[in-house]
């Protein structure tokens, strides 16, 4: 087994816009809710205490999704997206070129300006993101420079949500790709990550999506050993009573951590 998600069988297995539409309407009911909910209060939360400072940031694995950094566009104004998958790329620059066919975002994007207290409208939210973001990239985070053959200017903030958890095959090559995030970095400079606790899998259509299964106590260890201090890690269980079919997952995490 490779140590890393063989890139051709993961465009042809993950349909981005099915994964958009079955995850990310907000009040849909479905598991994405709790995720949605979990992952942008703690975005919020983390950027508004004036923790996570500087003008850079990159966001790891970004396509097809924009929801992570609604918050982040408001303390950072240069802002990198990337993509792996070129299926996953077309579906992010629906949105970035303003298509008719682009996904609706908009649930999402109500939902973050109301816990950011904003009058801020739906439409100019969008705006102020798609204006920050000045690069659109390739990226594998099995690289020792993910954004090979760019040679990127070392960032003040990485941000990376359930991406390493679809590259990554084992233990150890999550902590490969963790230290290759980390030459992005400046020294100091801030990793905020969130994703899955426990799933082997999630469902995108008919498909079961491969997941490494992580939990707390693999995520302190890996991240510390992989050159970053933890400032914070949550976690949410999924409630008792929660019956969603299209993953195995057992909870969410999200992590701040600083480069040493
Ligand atoms: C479940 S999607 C998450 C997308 C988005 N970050 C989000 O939060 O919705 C998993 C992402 O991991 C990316 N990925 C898989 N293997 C990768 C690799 N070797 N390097 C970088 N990204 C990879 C996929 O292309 C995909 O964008």
């Amino acid at each position: 087994m490779s140590d890393f998600t063989n890139t051709s069988e993961y465009e042809e297995q993950f349909d981005p816009r099915l994964y958009l539409e079955t995850y990310f309407h907000l009040g849909s009911g479905s598991l994405g809710d709790e995720f949605l909910k979990f992952v942008l209060g703690n975005f919020n939360k983390t950027l508004k205490s004036g923790a996570v400072r500087g003008s850079t940031l990159i966001d790891i694995g970004t396509a097809p999704s924009i929801y992570q950094l609604l918050s982040a566009c408001e303390h950072f104004d240069d802002i990198t997206v990337t993509w792996h998958t070129n299926r996953e790329r077309l579906e992010l620059q629906k949105w970035l070129n303003n298509q008719p066919d682009a996904f609706d975002w908009s649930s999402v994007v109500k939902h973050v300006c109301e816990i950011e207290g904003s009058s801020m409208d739906q439409k100019a939210k969008e705006e102020r993101l798609k204006g920050r973001i000045k690069k659109v990239l390739m990226c594998d985070v099995s690289k020792s420079n993910p954004l090979a053959p760019h040679e990127a200017p070392k960032a003040d903030c990485l941000v990376t949500t359930v991406c390493l958890e679809a590259a990554c095959r084992n233990y150890d090559s999550y902590g490969t790709a963790l230290k290759n995030l980390s030459n992005l970095l400046k020294p100091k400079g801030h990793l905020l990550m969130a994703g899955d606790i426990g799933a082997n899998y999630y469902e995108v259509g008919s498909n079961k999506v491969f997941s490494l299964p992580v939990n707390e106590t693999f995520l302190k260890k890996v991240i510390s050993e992989s050159g970053y201090k933890i400032v914070q890690l949550v976690s949410f269980g999924k409630p008792e009573d929660a019956e969603f079919d299209n993953s195995d997952f057992e909870g969410f995490y999200f992590v701040h951590a600083q480069k040493i």
